[in-house]
C-alpha cells in the first residue's frame, strides 16, 4: 500500500475531502467536518450504545418453551435470517469503507462496524440462553427459502462492490439502504408480534432496531444523497438503483409469505406484509431522495409496532437523556439536506 493512504501532508484540505474520489491527509479531524451529518450520526450511534449482557435472557428458554409450535418455528427462522443479515453487513460495510474518501464518514462506517459485530454478538447470547443456537445458526443448511434469501442479499451486496466508478459506489451504497431499511423489517415484526411471550428476544430486536433504524439507515441515506449531490450520475444508474429497490421488496416478501404460509399467525395476511413493506420502501426512496413508486396505504399494524419500538423512553432512557445534551448543543438533525 501507497505511504501517502495513511499519511499525506500535501493531501486535499479536510473540508475539501468528498465521499468519492481524492487525496486525503490522512486525519480524523471531528472539527472540521465537511459534513454535519456525519458526526451527528457518529454521536447518536455512541449515545445509543448498548450491550448484550444488558438484556434479560434469563427467562428465555422458559418462554421460549411456551410458545406454539409455530411461534417457535417463526422466532427460529426470524433469528436464523436476521443473524446473516448483520453477518454479511460487518463483511460488506468493511469493503464498501475502502471506497470512500473523506475520513470522517469513514471513521462512522468503523463506528457501524462495531455496532454490527454487537449485533451478532446479541444473537448468539440470546440463542445461547434459549439453548437452540447451533439449531439455528445451522437453519440455513436446511431451509432452502432461507438459503434463497441470504443468496440474493449477498448476490446484491457483491454486484457494485468492488467500485471503480462512482456509479458503482453509488449502488453499492443502494444495498445498504435495502439492508438497514428493508431486509430486517418483517423479522422485526414478528418478533414484536410475539412480544411479551419473549420478552429477552423483543428487547434484543429493539436495541437493533434502533441502531438499523435511527443511525445506520440515516448514515447511508446520507451517503447516497451526498455522493448524487457530488457527482454527475448516469440516469441508468438511478434506474438501476429503483430495480434494486424493488428486488428487495421482493426478496423480503417472498420470505415472509413463505414463513406465513408454513407457520400462520393470527391476523397477519399477504396484504398486511405487501402494505408494510410497500410502504417501507416508498420511505426508503423519499430518504434517499429518490421518488416513492410503490402503492402506498396508510401505516399498517406492522409498522406502527415497529415504529413504537423505536421510542427511546425505555430500558436505556436515563443513558440516552445525559448524553443528548452533549450533542444537542450543536445539533440533532440527521440531515444536511
Ligand atoms: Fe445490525
Ligand atoms: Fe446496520
Amino acid at each position: 500500500m501507497d505511504v501517502k493512504h495513511y499519511y499525506n501532508p500535501q493531501g486535499e484540505e479536510i473540508l475539501d475531502e468528498k465521499i468519492f474520489g481524492g487525496s486525503p491527509s490522512g486525519f480524523v479531524d471531528f472539527n472540521r467536518s465537511k459534513y454535519k451529518w456525519d458526526s451527528n450520526i457518529y454521536d447518536l450511534m455512541n449515545a445509543n450504545t448498548w450491550f448484550p449482557s444488558e438484556v434479560n435472557t434469563s427467562t428465555e428458554k422458559k418462554n421460549f418453551d411456551q410458545l406454539t409450535d409455530n411461534e417457535q418455528a417463526i422466532y427460529k427462522m426470524t433469528f436464523a435470517q436476521l443473524s446473516f443479515n448483520d453477518s454479511a453487513q460487518e463483511e460488506y460495510l468493511s469493503d464498501f469503507r475502502r471506497l470512500a474518501n473523506n475520513r470522517l464518514v469513514k471513521s462512522v462506517l468503523s463506528l457501524q462496524i462495531m455496532q454490527e459485530v454487537n449485533h451478532s454478538k446479541s444473537y448468539a447470547v440470546l440463542l445461547d440462553a434459549c439453548g437452540n443456537s447451533d439449531e439455528v445458526f445451522n437453519l440455513y443448511k436446511h431451509d432452502q427459502m432461507l438459503n434463497q434469501k441470504n443468496q440474493k442479499i449477498a448476490e446484491q451486496f457483491a454486484r457494485y462492490i468492488d467500485g471503480g466508478s462512482i456509479d458503482k459506489m453509488l449502488l453499492s451504497a443502494m444495498a445498504s439502504v435495502n439492508l438497514e431499511g428493508i431486509y430486517f423489517l418483517l423479522g422485526f415484526s414478528y418478533i414484536y408480534l410475539l412480544g411479551d411471550k419473549v420478552p429477552g428476544a423483543r428487547d434484543m430486536i429493539k436495541f437493533i432496531a434502533r441502531d438499523e433504524l435511527n443511525t445506520h439507515l440515516p448514515l447511508f441515506a446520507n451517503i447516497f444523497k451526498t455522493i448524487q449531490k457530488e457527482n454527475k450520475i448516469q440516469t441508468s444508474t438511478i434506474d438501476a438503483a429503483y430495480t434494486m429497490i424493488e428486488d428487495a421488496v421482493n426478496i423480503e416478501l417472498e420470505y415472509g409469505k413463505y414463513l406465513l404460509e408454513q407457520y400462520p399467525i393470527m391476523g397477519v395476511t399477504p396484504e398486511l406484509m405487501e402494505d408494510t413493506v410497500y410502504n417501507y420502501a416508498n420511505d426508503r426512496l423519499k430518504k434517499i431522495g429518490l421518488k416513492a413508486i410503490f402503492k402506498e396505504s396508510s401505516a399498517t399494524y406492522l409498522q406502527k409496532l415497529v415504529t413504537k419500538h423505536l421510542e427511546m423512553n425505555e430500558v436505556k432512557s436515563n443513558f440516552f437523556e445525559s448524553n443528548v445534551s452533549n450533542y444537542a448543543k450543536s445539533s440533532i438533525d440527521l440531515n444536511d439536506f
